[in-house]
């Protein structure tokens, strides 16, 4: 019987608990609500600037605007631009509902049980760095840790209304939406507004409903069959084959990659390449992510098709290259064979937030790199062999032979002309910028020394660098990731032929460009995407694909009447 009552006792207790939570649930939306209304009318942003300020709102502990300290939250200078003003009362209401991955909390558990939550600033083999909510940098011996997890919660506390009162916090929303990037110099590649043409792509699914993707990265047309793609999820860490035929749509699993990658919030399967002859040696190439040793790296592998190409073969992978990071930001993403017929690989600098490390310029590192490699080949100890013209063959202990190109923050996406062969590469911006930047053999890109057009930090300066600067950069107004795309060369419109076109993760706008020895010619808004577009593909026939991010793989239909 005691039992009994125990267990009643207990279900009261639950129903209790949940009950006030609830009431705590329906208290934070009305105290929320009543906020937002108050904040939409505006207020008076000198006052918000000392309630931004002042010591009891906090803001200052973890933020900056426009100053280079490390703080657990991102700096602030433009998220005028960045956000309109209901995103950025949410972003302050309710911190949690969309944390950008970059600032993600982590919560480290110590082998003695304590919990040590803050933003990744930096790993090594030896120890963590984190920065937590007071601001402290706190370093934890790797050997230390029990259990180090991602957070869903933000480091921002969410009770910000204990402090300030809804006219404060009006003050406060109205000067956060003042805080725009000011340019004092025009810069021809930097357009302030983007001209819209009159009659806006199109896009369609490729596929019925049913065939939908989960986080979907990429799409490739399969080497020697019309109407086939290979499609990389990148949380379930499978690839995908589709066929569309006038008889109907199959859709089969082609790979499992899910006991050689792991995943995460942006990390997993990310990017495919097929070997140029693939129908011949059935080999292709893929950029995913390991923890080993409690280092998180992204891998470069190779893998084969089962004889008739129906499937992979099941086999381990033959790893070729290991990138280890710093950090879990930043860290590329890309591979695809050039038209020299060599394996590119896009490595971001690998976090943290502004490079401090100053990996981009550091060619000791793979970090920040557009690498090349040829898998046709070995080297004495390497799984394949550097190629007789890349930059720093043999330049020894200074410089690592795999780099091709150097300076990049975040190369997600780059793709070659299919006539010209001139590469372009969508390279993911940190504060102000987003740039589309076209290198060549042994160029110099900037990434920290500058941002775009812009001198962003003296500290990893050498002399006689010389930097090459991006095609087009755009501002926090029109968009915040930058998606790489391709040059279209297909047939369906003529008038697209030889543009550029690209988007912007955040904003889903995609734009057209056209350019001449790598100057901006023109450029032009040609339309939006419905879904977040984090990838772009070309079929057999030269025409575009748009990978929707929540699901969906788009064909691109560009309207024809461009300049007509
Ligand atoms: C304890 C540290 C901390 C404090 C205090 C804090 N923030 Fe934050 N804030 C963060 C972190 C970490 C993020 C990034 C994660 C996220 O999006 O929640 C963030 C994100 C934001 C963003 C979104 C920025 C972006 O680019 O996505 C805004 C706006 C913001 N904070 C405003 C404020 C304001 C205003 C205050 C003071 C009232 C404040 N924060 C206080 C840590 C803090």
């Amino acid at each position: 019987m005691r039992n009994r009552n125990q267990i009643l006792a207990l279900i009261l207790l639950i129903i209790q608990t949940t009950s006030i939570l609830q009431a705590q649930n329906e208290d934070h939306k009305q105290i929320v609500a009543h906020y937002t209304a108050a904040a939409k009318n505006g207020g008076d942003a000198a006052k918000g600037k000392l309630v931004f300020e002042s010591e009891k709102s906090n803001c200052r502990k973890c933020h900056t605007v426009g100053k280079k300290e490390v703080k657990a939250g991102p700096d602030l200078m433009v998220i005028g631009d960045k956000f309109d003003r209901d995103q950025i009362i949410r972003s302050i209401l309710e911190p949690s509902a969309q944390i950008h991955p970059d600032h993600a909390s982590h919560a480290v558990t110590t082998v003695d049980g304590k919990v040590i939550t803050g933003v990744l600033q930096f790993q090594s083999n030896e120890a963590l760095e984190l920065i937590n909510e007071k601001g402290e940098l706190i370093t934890i011996a790797k050997e230390d840790i029990d259990e180090q997890l991602r957070s869903n919660t933000s480091l921002m506390p969410a009770d910000l209304y204990k402090v300030i009162n809804e006219s404060e916090f009006s003050d406060l929303v109205q000067y956060l939406t003042t805080l725009k990037q000011k340019d004092r110099i025009a810069y021809p590649g930097m357009p302030d507004t983007f001209e819209t043409v009159a009659k806006q792509a199109r896009v369609e699914a490729l596929h019925d409903d049913s065939h939908r993707f989960d986080h979907p990265v990429c799409i490739i047309a399969k080497p020697g069959s019309k109407n086939t793609y290979m499609i990389v999820e990148q949380k379930t860490r499978h690839i995908y084959q589709l066929s569309i035929t006038p008889e109907g749509q199959k859709k089969h699993l082609w790979a499992d990659l899910s006991h050689e990658a792991i995943t995460g919030t942006y990390e997993g399967v990310l990017c495919l390449a097929f070997h140029p002859d693939f129908l011949h040696n059935r080999k292709y190439y893929l950029n995913y992510h390991v923890r080993e040793n409690d280092i998180f790296s992204p891998v470069i592998v190779e893998r084969t098709a089962v004889e008739d190409l129906s499937h992979d073969t099941g086999g381990a992978s033959r790893r070729l290259l290991k990138i280890e990071q710093p950090t879990v930001l930043h860290w590329g993403g890309m591979l695809a064979f050039g038209p020299d017929g060599y394996l590119y690989i896009g490595a971001g600098d690998g976090g943290p937030q502004e490079d401090p490390l100053g990996n981009g310029q550091n060619l000791g590192l793979h970090l920040g790199k557009i690498l090349r490699i040829d898998v046709d080949h070995r080297d004495a100890g390497l799984p394949y062999s550097i190629p007789k013209d890349n930059p720093f063959r043999n330049a020894g202990e200074k410089a690592l032979p795999e780099i091709w190109a150097y300076g990049f923050r975040m190369p997600w996406r780059f793709s070659w002309d299919s006539k010209t062969k001139e590469m372009y590469v969508g390279d993911i911006g940190q504060n102000l910028y987003e740039e589309i930047n076209m290198p060549k053999l042994g160029e110099n890109h900037g990434w920290n020394v500058y941002e775009a057009f812009t001198p962003f930090s003296r500290q990893y300066l050498r002399n006689g660098e010389t930097f090459t600067p991006p095609v087009i950069a755009y501002r926090r107004k029109h968009g915040v990731s930058v998606t790489g795309g391709y040059v279209y060369r297909g047939n369906r419109s003529p008038s697209y032929v030889g543009k550029y076109i690209f988007a912007d993760f955040e904003t889903k706008t995609i734009w057209a460009l056209t350019q001449k020895n790598r100057k901006l010619v023109d450029v032009r808004v040609i339309g939006k995407v419905p879904e977040k577009p984090c990838s772009f593909g070309v079929d057999h026939d030269g025409e575009l694909f748009i990978v929707g991010y929540q699901g969906t793989i788009y064909k691109l239909i560009l309207d024809d009447s461009l300049y007509n």
